[in-house]
């Protein structure tokens, strides 16, 4: 039984961030009664508005007092009147950076009754998880740009990964592996062309593999040819693990072969707790649709579920499970955010 009061930080963000909040926090309200979980919110203001209107990005005052937190609930961050690449650094990579959290987390999991654009594939065919990279190669801001504006301009962005950080991201992904029933896992990369950083990959892979987790099967595959099997054979894959920018193109493909990005769900780990990680639903702000009651909740009920389930309780994490099962074949696309909050809350 919980005894302990969880701290949550809320960053509902912009766009369709705060309604789609609401729901996972309502969704929480009543599982926490029913499993006696208690805890603490503090809503944040961090987005895009709230930079028009401050000019904070994300202070590191911010980042210290998010620290003091359990766990971090983020809804979604975006504004079409703010340049790209400002809040997606100064917020959502600055918290992933700052805070450690080097696991990106995204289950791929076809619920019940949701319609996937592959045909014939089923429920038992896609149900797998991407254990992103989260701390370095092509998002670690090395690079620079000069002499811009000439014809001579020199630009780089450079994957970088050291021992430490591929190491720590591959050994996570195969205790996954050893805990899930096919014990499977498929390292997705590059070796034929990125020759340096993909031989430390498949080293430290195999290596780790082999001495630590004997029982876990382990393939390979190049990233182009991994897109494609994701798309003809999803059923090939249980755990993938890849790199940083690999892992955020595939999980795009990984949500729509789920239903679409308002099904995916995403956790920014630390798994070593030495500071809150994130949950985050992984699509976007979507302000076309902001404020109609037309955004699906269920990747941010999904995303609350998993930050219930890194927390430990895992038996609310099961109640909201168990009532996504009973929901996901309602016909969503007809129904509107509190229709299908009305069902979730009905079914716990
Ligand atoms: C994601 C997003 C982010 C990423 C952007 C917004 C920085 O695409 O979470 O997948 O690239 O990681
Ligand atoms: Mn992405």
């Amino acid at each position: 039984m919980a005894n302990k009061s969880y701290k949550i930080a809320v960053i509902p963000g912009d766009g369709i961030g705060p309604e789609v909040t609401n729901v996972a926090f309502e969704v929480l309200q009543k599982v926490a009664k029913r499993h006696n979980v208690t805890y603490l919110e503090r809503v944040f203001p961090f987005g895009g508005e709230h930079y028009l209107r401050t000019g904070e990005v994300l202070s590191n005052d911010s980042i210290t007092e998010l620290k003091k937190y359990d766990v971090i609930y983020l809804g979604a961050v975006g504004s079409p009147k703010v340049k790209p690449g400002i809040l997606e650094k100064g917020i959502l990579l600055n918290i992933r950076f700052s805070l450690d959290q080097y696991i990106n987390l995204r289950p791929v999991k076809l619920y019940p009754g949701v319609e996937t654009p592959i045909k014939d594939k089923t429920t038992a065919d896609i149900d797998f998880v991407v254990v992103r990279e989260n701390s370095g190669g092509l998002y670690s801001g090395i690079g620079g740009i000069m002499m811009k504006g000439t014809q001579d301009e020199i630009a780089i962005n450079s994957k970088v990964y050291n021992y430490k950080q591929v190491a720590r991201c591959v050994r996570y992904a195969f205790e996954i592996a050893k805990n899930r029933p096919r014990k499977l896992i498929a390292l997705i990369g590059k070796t034929n062309v990125l020759t340096y950083v993909f031989d430390l990959w498949e080293r430290v892979y195999n290596e780790i593999g082999s001495t630590e987790f004997p029982e876990v099967k382990r393939e390979y595959y190049h990233v182009d040819a991994a897109c494609m099997h994701m798309i003809k054979n999803p059923e090939k894959f249980d755990v993938m693990v890849t790199t940083n920018m690999f892992g955020d193109i595939i999980t795009d493909i990984g949500a729509v072969i789920q239903g679409g990005m308002g099904m995916a769900a995403s956790g920014n780990l630390n798994p070593c707790r030495t500071a809150p990680s994130m949950f985050e639903p992984v699509h976007g702000s979507a302000p076309d649709i902001a404020g109609q009651n037309k955004a699906n909740p269920i990747a941010a009920i999904m995303t609350m579920k998993m930050m219930l389930e890194f927390l430990g309780e895992k038996s609310a994490g099961n109640d909201i499970e168990r009532a996504l099962n009973v929901v996901t074949p309602m016909n969503l696309e007809r129904m509107t955010t509190k229709d299908i909050t009305k069902a979730i809350l009905e079914n716990i």
